[in-house]
């Protein structure tokens, strides 16, 4: 027995799936999917084998070969993080496997939401998110992406409703009061990367190749937010070679939605609080967009080698910021998550766990959900900005080419990439002592700082309340590091003079007003309370929920408050933003 993957049973000694199909029926009464799903073998099976899947709450009626012989099955024991897996038993000689079943009303990949929920109200709205270990609530699989499958997929849903998914959509049949909807997969995904939607959804064309989905009433908005959306397909392949992935179509979820954006191939999933109308916070859609790249078509083999992932996209991502709204732009993005950097290294140094802040960790026993963190997005992206120092880059970027030409639809590991620095540019790991950066905690002291004269002006007004001539022309992002690097002693008086010169409490970019409310809540200010209260009933992303909800929680003061808003919201989050924030408070 070999296992790729702490957080699966796929096991190297058994079958690899390498094409599924799956049909799936939607029943909002139920809050359940009832489906079919055949897994397909990459060879038959040479003798017989159990056959290992990830399974979380699904109920299974039948299993059988793809000629529909029954097969003998059982349940593995229940794991908390893992979920309860089954095992198959295959005979020689089978090519794959089919399993009838439904998913349980608290799929952890799945809201469902009532149609007071959505933006039209009319509705409901069904949405999926299976990374990190989800996919496994919706179907059984090899969850890890050690696997990678195509796939073919129906979904029938109520007529009057659009299923869409990250994938090729086909055509779509009604029938007494339902439509079906077909999609197609053609290249092989790890099964994080299974997404769907089911809503009342509309979209518009930004370009040849790329369209935005929304509910109708967002449309127009939408559109215009996303507008530059072919300008950065256009840099992101000059820097990264060809889009290999067709269509790159986004999806505007319900305000629930857990994440800033999801690269679901083929369709990525956004966060409405991009929606700021400005055009501010169009970085996640770059961020998406590289992950076509770095992250789909070069996946991590498993979630400790994560920086794989997420460090090289934040690379990408601002590479792609940098080709299209310039080098400083760029930096100050840089100067922003080397705040978040630090602010979550010490976090995970007082809570006693400073090894999760190496770049290749050990996850066994550990929920990837929990152990998120900006730390492989930013301590990441600061090597390779250390390596494309050293190299030069002109030398890197044949290097990050030749990465992603050599694993293209493949699953890689920190080894792989080693290997690959030290074939194309010997003695260059050495030479910022990557050693360090991946296998040890924290942040090396020579790591590359940002730098820039918008920079140094913010840094120097920074804990004032300037006058509005000295901030003339700042954009968001410098609103935002002005906030994070005021401290957090500001007087009653500072804020509702600094509120009523900028109006942080009705920001429209949510970065801004998340800072401004952390800076109030921060500062040991009371004031904000109604404009928390608020925001959490309306926004369930997590990068906002956490750090307001630990604010709250870390104040004698609030915690009571904290446990109310939340009691009052949980309901309305996603299961995987309930439970993350459930454990926060627990502690
Ligand atoms: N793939 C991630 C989201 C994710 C990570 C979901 C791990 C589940 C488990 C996505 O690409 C992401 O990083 N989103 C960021 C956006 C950003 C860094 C610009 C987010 O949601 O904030
Ligand atoms: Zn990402």
């Amino acid at each position: 027995m070999a296992r790729p993957d702490p957080h699966s049973v796929t096991d190297d000694s058994q079958p690899t799936t390498r094409h599924l199909e799956w049909d799936a029926t939607v029943d909002f009464q139920s809050k359940r999917l009832s489906a079919t799903v055949s897994l397909h073998f990459k060879e038959a099976a040479k003798s017989p084998t159990p056959f290992d899947l990830d399974a979380r709450a699904l109920e299974v009626s039948t299993v059988t070969d793809l000629s529909g012989a029954a097969l003998k099955w059982e349940a593995l024991p229940p794991d908390a993080i893992l979920g309860t897996p089954l095992r198959v038993h295959v005979p020689a000689g089978a090519t794959g496997v089919r399993l009838e079943y439904r998913t349980g009303p608290e799929a952890s990949a799945l809201q469902w939401l009532e149609p007071s929920q959505t933006h039209g109200g009319n509705q409901p709205y069904l949405f999926s998110q299976c990374q990190a270990i989800h996919a496994r609530s919706v179907l059984p699989c090899q969850d890890s992406p050690a696997r990678r499958v195509s796939y073919r997929a129906s979904m029938n849903v109520p007529s009057g409703l659009v299923a869409v998914m990250a994938a090729a959509p086909k055509n779509s049949q009604s029938k007494g009061g339902r439509t079906t909807f077909h999609f197609e997969m053609p290249q092989v995904i790890p099964p994080y990367l299974l997404a769907f939607a089911v809503g009342d959804l509309a979209s518009k064309d930004l370009s040849p190749r790329s369209r935005v989905w929304c509910e109708p009433g967002l449309l127009a908005s939408a559109a215009w937010e996303f507008e530059g959306v072919e300008r950065q397909i256009e840099a992101a392949e000059s820097l990264f070679g060809p889009y290999d992935w067709e269509r790159f179509d986004l999806l505007v979820m319900p305000p629930s939605f857990p994440y800033g954006g999801m690269e679901n191939p083929r369709l990525t999933f956004l966060t409405p609080t991009l929606l700021a109308g400005d055009r501010s916070m169009v970085n996640v859609v770059a961020h998406e967009l590289a992950h076509s790249w770095t992250g789909n078509l070069v996946t991590n083999v498993n979630a400790e080698h994560f920086w794989l992932n997420e460090g090289f996209t934040v690379f990408a991502e601002r590479r792609i910021l940098e080709a299209l709204e310039g080098h400083e732009n760029a930096e100050l993005h840089a100067a922003l998550g080397r705040n978040d950097l630090e602010e979550a290294v010490a976090r995970f140094e007082k809570a006693g766990t400073p090894e999760l802040t190496r770049l290749r960790t050990r996850l066994a026993g550990i929920d990837p959900d929990e152990a998120f963190s900006v730390v492989p997005y930013e301590k990441g992206y600061l090597l390779l900005r250390a390596l494309e120092a050293a190299a030069g880059r002109e030398r890197f970027d044949a290097l990050l080419q030749g990465w992603l030409e050599k694993h293209r639809f493949g699953s890689v590991n920190t080894d792989d990439f080693i290997a690959h620095c030290e074939q194309l540019a010997p003695g260059l790991l050495a030479k910022v002592n990557a050693p360090q950066w991946i296998d040890q905690p924290g942040i090396p002291a020579d790591a590359p700082r940002a730098k820039s004269a918008r920079l140094d002006a913010v840094k120097a007004l920074a804990g004032t309340v300037p006058e509005a001539s000295a901030v003339a022309g700042w954009s968001a992002i410098e609103w935002q590091l002005f906030l994070e690097w005021s401290p957090r002693t500001l007087s009653a008086a500072q804020l509702s003079a600094l509120d009523e010169r900028f109006h942080f409490s009705s920001a429209k970019n949510t970065e801004v007003h998340v800072a401004w409310l952390l800076l109030s809540l921060q500062s040991g200010s009371d004031a904000m309370l109604p404009q928390v209260e608020s925001f959490l009933g309306r926004v369930g992303r997590m990068k906002y929920l956490k750090p307001l909800f630990a604010a709250l929680h870390g104040r004698a003061s609030t915690r009571p408050f904290a446990k109310t808003l939340f009691e009052k919201n949980s309901s309305r989050l996603h299961p995987i933003a309930r439970q993350v924030i459930a454990g926060m408070l627990a502690k």
